[in-house]
C-alpha cells in the first residue's frame, strides 16, 4: 500500500516503544526493572476516582462539547488566573485528550510546508515528530550540559528567519530537568516579539519542582507576550493521571478557534468521564503533588548519586520533572558481548539484554551523549535497577 509521505518522516514514539518492549519481557515472567516510563507511579486520588464513578453512574457516558464541557473549561480558567494571574475566556480554552493531543492540533493548526519551529534540545521527543507530521521544519537550538541547559539568546536570535513560526518553551523539561529563570524567559520573549514568533510553553511538569525552583509561565510576563503564547498543560502528571487523557491549551483566540475546528473533526471530545474527573482533580490543587514530589526528591537525589558514583558516567541534579539524564559519553567505546557500544541507542539495549532494565536512548530527545531514566518509579525498583545497571557498566571492558 502507498502510504502517505508523511508517514516515513516520523519513528513511534521511542519512549512508548521502551515501555511497551519492558511490559512484554515482564508479561514473559522476567523481573525487568522500567526506568523508561513518563509516569508518577502513585494512584489517581480518591476524590477523583469518586468523580468518575459518579459521572458514570449518573450516566455522563454521552458525547460533551468537542471543546470539553464548560466546567473543566471553567475550572482550567480558574486555575490559571490563581495560579498564573492569566486571563482567558472561555473560547480561548480547549481541553483535548492529553496536552500531547493539544500540541497535535496546535501543530495541525498552526505549520505547514516551509514553515520552522525551533525547539530547543534536548526535547521532548514529539515536538519534532509533530512539526514533521505536518510538513513543517524542526530546527534544533543547541544548549549545553555544562550551562545547565541555558538558552543563549544569541544564539536563538541567529535561527530566526522568516519562515520560522514558533518557539517551544518546555520548563520544567523532560528530559534535563532544567527550569528556565525569568531572565531567560524575557530573553525568549523579547526575541518572540519583536519577530512575532508563537511561543508554546508547554508547561506540564509546572508542579514538580525541588530544592526551592520555581515555575514562571512565559505567558506572565506581560500582556503583549501572553497574547503571542499558548500555554499547554493537563493533569496527567500533577494528578498522576497518565491514563486518563485530559490535557489543554489556552491562548489566542484565532489559533485556539482553529484547533477546535480540527478537534471537532478528527477526535470529538476528550472522555466525558475523564472530563468529569479532571474537575475534581484542578480542585485538590497542589497538596497531592506536593506531596508525591517530597517523594520524587527522596528518589531523584538517591539515583542521580548513584549515577555519578558509577565510573564513566556522570549527571547533573535536575531541578524539575521526574528524570534523570546521565551524560554516558565517558561508557560509549567499551566493549560489551555483542562489540563495542558506541551509542546510547547501543548502551540501552545492553542494559536491556544483560540486565533487564529499560532506560531511554538520548538520540531521539536530540542527545548522543545521554540517556534516561525516569525516577516516578518505587524507591525499592530504583535501587534495585541502579545495582544491576551498576554491575551492567562493570562488565563493560575498556
Ligand atoms: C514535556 C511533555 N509534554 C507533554 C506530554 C504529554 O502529556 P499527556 O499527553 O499525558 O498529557 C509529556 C508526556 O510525557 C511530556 O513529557
Amino acid at each position: 500500500m502507498k502510504l502517505a509521505a508523511r508517514v516515513s518522516r516520523i519513528a513511534p514514539s521511542p519512549t512508548l516503544a521502551m515501555a511497551a518492549t519492558a511490559k512484554a519481557m515482564a508479561a514473559q515472567g522476567l523481573d525487568v526493572v522500567d526506568f523508561s516510563s513518563g509516569e508518577p507511579d502513585f494512584d489517581t486520588p480518591e476524590p477523583v476516582k469518586a468523580a468518575a464513578e459518579a459521572a458514570i453512574r449518573a450516566g455522563f457516558t454521552k458525547y460533551t462539547p468537542s471543546s470539553g464541557i464548560d466546567e473543566l473549561r471553567q475550572a482550567i480558567i480558574e486555575k490559571l488566573h490563581a495560579e498564573q494571574g492569566l486571563r482567558y475566556e472561555k473560547s480561548q480554552v480547549l481541553v483535548s485528550c492529553g496536552a500531547k493531543h493539544s500540541l497535535y492540533n496546535l501543530a495541525e493548526a498552526l505549520l505547514e510546508a516551509g514553515d520552522e519551529i525551533i525547539i530547543p534540545t534536548p526535547y521532548w521527543v514529539s515536538y519534532s515528530d509533530q512539526a514533521l507530521l505536518n510538513d513543517a521544519t524542526p530546527v534544533f537550538l543547541r544548549t549545553s550540559e555544562t550551562s545547565g541547559y541555558a538558552i543563549n539568546p544569541d544564539e536563538l536570535q541567529r535561527l530566526v528567519t522568516p519562515r520560522t513560526k514558533a518557539i517551544i518553551v518546555n520548563s520544567p523539561c523532560n528530559p534535563t530537568g532544567a527550569t528556565y529563570d525569568r531572565k531567560t524567559l524575557e530573553a525568549i520573549a523579547t526575541i518572540a516579539v519583536r519577530h512575532k514568533i508563537l511561543i508554546v510553553s508547554d508547561e506540564i511538569y509546572e508542579k514538580v519542582l525541588y530544592g526551592g525552583a520555581t515555575h514562571i509561565s512565559i505567558a506572565t510576563l506581560s500582556s503583549e507576550v501572553a497574547a503571542q503564547t499558548v500555554v499547554i498543560n493537563g493533569v496527567s502528571k500533577a494528578y498522576a493521571m497518565t491514563g486518563w487523557r485530559i490535557g489543554y491549551a489556552a491562548g489566542p483566540k484565532d489559533l485556539l478557534t482553529a484547533m477546535a475546528n480540527i478537534q471537532s473533526q478528527s477526535t470529538s471530545n476528550p472522555c466525558s468521564i475523564s472530563q468529569k474527573a479532571a474537575v475534581a482533580a484542578l480542585k485538590l490543587g497542589g497538596p497531592f503533588t506536593e506531596k508525591m514530589v517530597v517523594e520524587f526528591d527522596r528518589r531523584r537525589r538517591f539515583m542521580v548519586d548513584r549515577l555519578n558514583s558509577i565510573p564513566g558516567v556522570s549527571c547533573r541534579m535536575p531541578s524539575g520533572a521526574f528524570y534523570a539524564f546521565p551524560n554516558i559519553s565517558g561508557v560509549l567505546g567499551r566493549k560489551g558481548p555483542r562489540g563495542p557500544i558506541t551509542s546510547p541507542q547501543e548502551l540501552a539495549n545492553h542494559l536491556l539484554k544483560e540486565a533487564h532494565v529499560a532506560v531511554v536512548p538520548g538520540e531521539p530527545f536530540g542527545s548522543p551523549h545521554h540517556i534516561r531514566l525516569s525516577y516516578a518509579t518505587s524507591m525499592e525498583s530504583i535501587q534495585h535497577g541502579l545495582d544491576r545497571l551498576a554491575g551492567a557498566f562493570e562488565k563493560l571492558s575498556v
